[in-house]
């Protein structure tokens, strides 16, 4: 997979040369690219902000370094990019948020293109101008606001990294996750190894016992009890054609029962909790 980073701090992305993005790198199984957007200055203070028109407090970037830049990256493609080019990303607090789910999507894909915005963003005509040329994805971590797209760079690409044949060891690993499709969007549940007693703290018996049935029922009731206490939102999605009686035992325990639409839904007592 080819990545390019346009951003005016490409010190921010030195994280990406360690660890298994930094391997991934050096096998040839992503190719990094990071792009200084001061290069497609003409000033002597090599500007990249201005003032946003209506008013308002903060700068914005000017669209002509970011429109020469992204401009230069896509006459710049790799061997196996697509007819459709690259996918441009656009990191910010209003854009969709990223999830997995687009961390696989993002995956299958040979080319990437980042555009870190710093200050309140980027004019927004550079994402309207470029929309009709590739497809543009604005992402957002969360709900909360960062400096600038760097940060948000090096969170997708190691989601997405990770994701590409031989950038992790162990394929199960990958699918054995919180999130992972095979496991209904449920959290992932908690995991321990040796010493058995640690601190007055045991490891729980049934993992010890060698009956893969019955570790993989535990592991399954704890993966529904966390989701349920920690986020009802991804139970909420969880179809209940999905679950079996024990797995509709444990939620009820939690206080979530099956609803008409196919769905749990938390149950009075449980959502005054
Ligand atoms: N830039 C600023 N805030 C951000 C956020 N929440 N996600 C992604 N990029 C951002």
């Amino acid at each position: 997979m080819r990545v390019d980073v346009v951003t005016i701090f490409g010190e921010y992305l030195q994280p990406l040369s360690l660890s298994l993005i930094g391997r991934a790198r050096s096998q040839g199984l992503l190719d990094l690219r990071v792009r200084d957007l001061r290069e497609h200055t003409h000033d002597r203070h090599r500007t990249v902000d201005d003032t946003p028109y209506g008013g308002g407090a903060g700068l914005l970037m000017k669209p002509e370094p970011w429109g020469e830049a992204l401009d230069a990256v896509l006459d710049d493609p790799p061997p196996g990019a697509r007819e459709e080019g690259p996918v441009l990303l656009v990191p910010g607090p209003a854009g969709e948020v990223f999830t997995q789910r687009t961390a696989v999507e993002l995956a299958a894909e040979p080319w990437l293109v980042f555009a870190c915005g710093r200050y309140e963003g980027i004019d927004a005509r550079v994402a309207e101008h470029y929309a009709t040329r590739v497809r543009v994805r604005e992402v957002s971590l969360g709900d909360y606001v960062l400096n600038g797209g760097e940060v948000a760079v090096l969170v997708v690409v190691e989601a997405v990294a990770r994701l590409l044949p031989g950038v992790v060891g162990n394929a199960a690993s990958l699918t054995e996750e919180s999130h992972a499709a095979e496991h209904d969007g449920l959290l992932e549940h908690p995991s321990y190894t040796k010493p058995a007693s640690w601190r007055g703290l045991d490891v729980p018996p049934v993992l010890a016992g060698g009956h893969h049935g019955q570790v993989a029922r535990w592991r399954r009731d704890q993966a529904l009890r966390r989701t349920a206490r920690r986020r009802p939102d991804l139970l909420a999605r969880l179809p209940v054609e999905r679950t079996d009686p024990a797995d509709r035992a444990v939620l009820a325990e939690e206080g979530w029962v099956p609803g008409d639409d196919g769905r749990f839904r938390p149950t009075p007592a449980a959502v005054a909790d």
